[in-house]
């Protein structure tokens, strides 16, 4: 049995609760310590609705920390489900410690903490998964199998959005940000807001589908008078030359999590929704457009050994959640038994990612700024 932590994911946040669930998904791991939050009314019914025991619940992460490394049964892993400004700092101190790290996406503010954070976590030989979610879905996976053995052929463009809708009243109100949405602040959340919330999902599921890195980019970015970034169209270019049109919004009426892309190649094509992540659709060159669906036998994948319930019954946000954990979960255990974990084990997102969410962060923000240029990567 495996013991965490949280920082950050009381009752009221929006993916503490996720996290936790995701968690109960599989066997072999226990809630045992957190400071879900620094008011410590909300920190203690937290704790007590998943029977955490008080002398294990803090409302300072620093006072967890101390506690947790001077125990011999401390927290295999600290999940962190904090606004973005704390990511950095509880990150750096939990592994240098030597606990195991997930942390939520953004990683955090600057290149150079990202940097620092992934150095910190090799040397240590930590396990340090950052969660973009949507890679967990099963059909992003069958995706990414069809791309790589050839079933569209060579990539000649992509085409991918992540579009909501839940800012759009801030355009017609006066002041600069809403009191209640830290994500618009640039104190807690960057300097980006829709970019760093949404549009680092989306660099990263294009990347993980189809092995594509992103050498350069351009982008508008609009902020429509107030301090960071509702509405951004980014053109980008992958190593390999090829071309990308990418756009996130958060102000596009109709739109409620909008995630949406298409990988173009020379044979065929495939494109997915996650409104509707059982299914893609995949393009043969000359021929009509299929419907594929999770779980099938004629996809011929290993991602089908991934599926949780049978063809038909929906998966969705939590499974592609619990899919990520799954593996970090089984690399944590492996490596505390001394074994070497597998492909499969491997498969989530690391620091790595999170560096790469980073730089495109400031990439898209920099362009923005000097009128559109174009701005590499490295
Ligand atoms: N992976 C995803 O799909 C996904 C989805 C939503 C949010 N997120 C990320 O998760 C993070 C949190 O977002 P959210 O929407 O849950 O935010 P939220 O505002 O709903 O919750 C933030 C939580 O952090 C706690 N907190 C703040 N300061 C703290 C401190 N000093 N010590 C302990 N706890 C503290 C708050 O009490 C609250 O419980 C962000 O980085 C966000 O980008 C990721």
């Amino acid at each position: 049995m495996l013991r965490y932590g949280m920082v950050g994911g009381d009752l009221q946040s929006f993916i503490g609760g996720v996290h936790r669930t995701a968690l109960r998904m599989d066997p072999g791991v226990e809630l045992v310590s957190g400071c879900f939050s620094r008011n410590a009314e909300k920190n203690l019914a937290c704790g007590d609705m998943y029977g955490v025991s008080h002398d294990r619940l803090f409302t300072d992460w620093r006072e967890m920390l101390k506690a947790e490394a001077a125990r011999e049964d401390k927290i295999d892993f600290v999940a962190i489900c904090t606004p973005n400004h704390l990511h950095y700092e509880v990150c750096r101190e939990f592994l240098l410690a030597g606990i195991n790290v997930v942390c939520e996406k953004p990683l955090c503010f600057e290149i150079a903490e990202a940097e620092e954070l992934d150095r910190i976590a090799r040397e240590r030989d930590l396990v340090f998964g950052v969660l973009y979610t949507y890679v967990g879905y099963n059909m992003v996976k069958v995706m990414r199998e069809m791309i790589a053995r050839g079933d569209i052929g060579k990539i000649v463009a992509v085409h991918g959005r992540y579009a909501q809708n839940w800012l759009l009243d801030e355009l017609s109100s006066d002041s600069n940000s809403n009191e209640n949405v830290w994500r618009t602040k640039p104190e807690f959340s960057g300097i980006s807001n829709a970019i760093g919330d949404i549009g680092t999902h989306l660099e990263y599921i294009i990347h993980y589908v189809t092995g594509l890195n992103i050498k350069r980019l351009c982008a508008t970015v609009d902020c429509y008078g107030k301090k960071l970034d509702y509405n951004n169209s980014i053109l980008v270019e992958y190593d390999n030359g090829v071309h990308g049109c990418y756009w996130v919004s958060q102000v596009a009426a109709g739109q409620i999590n909008g995630l949406k892309f298409g990988i173009y190649g020379t044979e065929g094509s495939l494109e997915w929704e996650q409104h509707y992540p059982d299914y893609a659709v995949y393009t043969k060159r000359g021929q009509a457009p299929q419907t594929i669906c999770r779980g099938a036998g004629y996809l011929n994948v290993n991602a089908n050994a991934n599926i949780r319930i049978p063809t038909g019954h929906p998966e969705g946000f939590y499974c592609a959640f619990a899919n990520i954990y799954r593996n970090i979960v089984r690399t944590i255990e492996k490596k505390k038994k001394g074994q070497t974990p597998n492909a499969n084990d491997l498969d989530f997102p690391t620091s790595e990612a999170g560096i790469e969410g980073v730089k495109f962060i400031h990439a898209v923000i920099e362009s923005g700024k000097k009128d559109s240029q174009w701005v590499y990567m490295d």
